[in-house]
């Protein structure tokens, strides 16, 4: 191959790669993984939903620097993830993991979280302040028209 060929090669895989990393999901595509691929119960779908759009917009790659959350439902490196190269913290994960479009470890560690919290305050989706701030209401039309 010609010089040119390989970098245009290269380029090409990195868009790849990059769109592979980072996904924003639609609304009933996210709702559907969850339910249907990590088995969050139906009755707590809809608060997720409502958590992950105050959270990121559904944006797994979203990150707020100043706190330091990371991902879908914006875990924190200050408890859950080790914001370096090797897997840490309550989740023994490295936050970065939680940037990517693979949410299996994300969904683990939420459950974790969730857990935790119901434990401390009888309800675990204290742990979050969009659910706080937004989502104690009915949170039905995050999934309407989804299933
Ligand atoms: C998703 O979040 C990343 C990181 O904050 C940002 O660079 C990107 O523009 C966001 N994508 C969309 C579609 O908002
Ligand atoms: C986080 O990762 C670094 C190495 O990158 C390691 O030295 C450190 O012990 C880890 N922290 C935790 C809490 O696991």
């Amino acid at each position: 191959m010609s010089p040119f060929s390989k970098l245009l090669v290269f380029l090409v895989s990195l868009c790849v790669l990059l769109q592979v990393e980072a996904k924003v999901f639609k609304r009933c595509e996210l709702a559907k993984e969850l339910k249907n691929k990590h088995h969050i119960p139906g009755s707590q779908l809809a608060t997720w939903m409502c958590i992950a759009k105050y959270e990121s917009d559904y944006n797994t790659s979203a990150r707020n620097t100043k706190t330091g959350d990371h991902g879908l439902f914006q875990i924190s490196q200050i408890y859950w993830c080790n914001n370096s190269n090797k897997p840490g913290k309550g989740c023994n994960a490295k936050c970065s993991d939680f940037r990517n479009n693979d949410i299996r470890d994300d969904v683990a560690c939420i459950k974790k979280i969730y857990a935790e919290h119901q434990k401390l305050s009888g309800n675990g989706f204290n742990a979050w302040v969009a659910y706080k701030n937004h989502c104690k209401g009915n949170n039905d039309h995050f999934i309407k028209g989804c299933f």
